[in-house]
């Protein structure tokens, strides 16, 4: 499993989610810096997408979760920045393939799509697969510096 250091964000509809990820993460030995949001008040999405999305791009952390009612709102956001490559998944197939094929480095996933047993079985598949490389990186190389730069 990867260890290394992630940001976490959400917005009201997946507060619950939130907390409920960063409790597994911490058991696993998963240092997470949680961005907000810190109620189910509502909240607007990109507020939060744009802080996690800009510590990932600015390499201040290698992965980080975003989660939303769909998730979409989050994806849209996430995938504005340079570097980020964040991956909608509400099935553990997407997840694994994004990690195989697309080198995640952002899942988002919806709260108000999937149940919390299935979102932390998400996490954990995307936090054990490991990127394939080769033509892959070759292909992630042709849209990896597009975006907005922080
Ligand atoms: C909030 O109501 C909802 O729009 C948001 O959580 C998300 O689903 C947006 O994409």
């Amino acid at each position: 499993m990867n260890k290394s250091p992630l940001v976490i964000g959400s917005d009201h509809a997946a507060y619950q989610l939130k907390e409920k990820i960063k409790i597994f993460l911490v058991e696993n030995g998963i240092v997470v810096e949680d961005m907000g949001a810190q109620s189910e008040s509502s909240v607007d999405y990109p507020d939060y997408g744009i802080k996690v999305a800009s510590l990932v791009s600015a390499g201040k952390f290698d992965r980080g979760i975003l989660l939303c009612g769909t998730g979409l709102g989050m994806s849209m956001v996430a995938n504005r920045f340079s570097n980020v490559r964040a991956a909608l998944c509400n099935d553990l197939f997407s997840a694994i393939m994004s990690r195989r094929h697309n080198n995640s480095n952002v899942l988002v996933m919806g709260g108000r799509v999937i149940g919390d047993v299935l979102a932390i079985e998400i996490v954990k598949a995307w936090l054990e697969t490991q990127f394939e490389g080769g033509r892959h990186q070759a292909r992630l190389d042709k849209f990896n510096g597009m975006g907005k730069n922080v």
